[in-house]
């Protein structure tokens, strides 16, 4: 089965005092609907912004960017790497969610990502090793 792997960078955009709940939303819907699609991934969140890791067959994969892209609840949305997989990296996640907080500030800090650093410049190598390095961690 053809696979392919997507990483993309964005701004979120809601206000703080709604943040908590934004997130809960987007995860949730996300997690219904990558279950339908096969989707697969990871998502990173900072006090400025997301980056996420999407994988599944490519129409899925494009399906759902294209769903993200067009949602107002993040901005300035850039496109890090799209590339043919052999295997899944998060075959167990629907979506896995890791937020930037005191428990994963150190986390972040070895793939040098502080609150202040804009995802967008991070290479998409980097981001997925960071995916990977939350997953792992224990519960
Ligand atoms: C940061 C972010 C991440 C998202 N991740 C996904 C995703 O992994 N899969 C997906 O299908 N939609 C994703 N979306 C899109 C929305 O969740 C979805 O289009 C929207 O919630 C509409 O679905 P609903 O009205 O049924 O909740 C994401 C949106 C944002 C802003």
């Amino acid at each position: 089965m053809t696979l392919t792997r997507l990483v993309y960078a964005s701004r979120s955009e809601f206000v703080e005092t709604d943040r908590r709940s934004e997130i809960e939303r987007i995860i949730a819907s996300a997690r219904r609907l990558n279950t339908q699609n096969d989707v697969t991934g990871f998502f990173m969140v900072t006090p400025t912004g997301f980056a996420q890791v999407l994988e599944g067959r490519p129409a899925n994969v494009a399906e759902t960017y294209g769903r993200i892209v067009v949602d107002p609840r993040h901005r300035d949305i850039r496109l890090l790497s799209q590339e043919p997989i052999a295997e899944r990296r998060f075959p167990r996640w629907s979506m896995g969610l890791a937020e930037q907080d005191e428990t994963t500030m150190f986390i972040f800090g070895l793939y040098r990502v502080t609150p202040e650093t804009d995802l967008a410049e991070q290479p998409a190598d980097a981001l997925v090793d960071l995916a990977g390095e939350l997953a792992s961690r224990p519960a």
